[in-house]
């Protein structure tokens, strides 16, 4: 089967009504990155970081995956599926996606601050996380999120396995969050690149394709297309 290697964004999720962080009435609007998606805004307020990442757990448990995330699934029937996601909400793995890779971390998890291998995964019914709530270590925990400023771990293995791709699908990103946007460049030359998003993104070689829908009814687009 052929490699289908998919970079993911908050787009895809946008119809699940998680908002993405860019478009008009975005997270990013809303609040600023300084204050609670950074090493320092952890320093100097964690209680309002804490609170922040509480708030998108909650509406984390309110949603559902909706046909972009099961769209995916689909196409494991006819493809190797590796899906590359810098979402932090975990939609793909509850629509039934077999292989997942978060660039920025996961909602769901905590980690401690100390030890950024010793990792939680928490209960939908306990999924706030308070100030004071330790590792076994003893040190405070922390959201399992990849902040601005701090390093990639995912990224090498996202690196080789795009390199590896026949096929790339974008969906729903505005690829300006670096270096996450950076993996469109690391496919072989002759490798189709498919954009679904319903506003422009960049295309800038010829090997893009572009589907201007959303989600949902872009990905129905690309299942015909691939299937042809
Ligand atoms: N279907 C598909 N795409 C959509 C939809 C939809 N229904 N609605 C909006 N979009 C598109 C927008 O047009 C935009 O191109 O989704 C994209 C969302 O872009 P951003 O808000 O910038 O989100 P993303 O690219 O995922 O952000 C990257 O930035 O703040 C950080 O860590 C955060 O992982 C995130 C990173």
């Amino acid at each position: 089967m052929k490699n289908l290697v998919v970079l993911t964004g908050a787009g895809i999720s946008a119809e699940s009504g998680i908002s993405t962080f860019r478009d008009s009435g975005g997270l990013w609007e809303q609040y600023s990155i300084e204050d609670v998606a950074t090493p320092e805004a952890w320093v100097k307020n964690p209680q309002l970081v804490t609170d922040f990442y509480n708030q998108r757990r909650k509406q984390l448990l309110e949603v559902e995956p909706n046909y972009g995330h099961i769209g995916l699934v689909e196409l494991e029937k006819y493809f190797n599926v590796q899906i590359i996601t810098q979402n932090v909400d975990n939609l793909h793995e509850r629509a039934g996606s077999k292989n997942i890779i978060h660039l920025h971390g996961e909602l769901i998890k905590v980690r401690s601050e100390r030890f950024e291998n010793i990792i939680y995964e928490l209960k939908p019914e306990n999924y706030e996380i308070k100030i004071g709530d330790k590792c076994e270590k003893g040190y405070q925990l922390r959201p399992h999120i990849v902040w601005f400023g701090e390093a990639v771990p995912m990224l090498e293995q996202a690196v080789k396995i795009t390199e590896k791709a026949d096929i790339l699908v974008v969906i729903g990103t505005s690829l300006n969050v670096y270096p996450a946007a950076s993996l469109v460049h690391y496919t072989r030359r002759d490798t189709p690149i498919y954009i679904i998003d319903p506003n422009s993104v960049a295309i800038n070689n010829p090997n893009w394709y572009y589907i201007k829908k959303g989600a949902s009814e872009g990905i129905k687009d690309l299942i015909e297309i691939l299937k042809a």
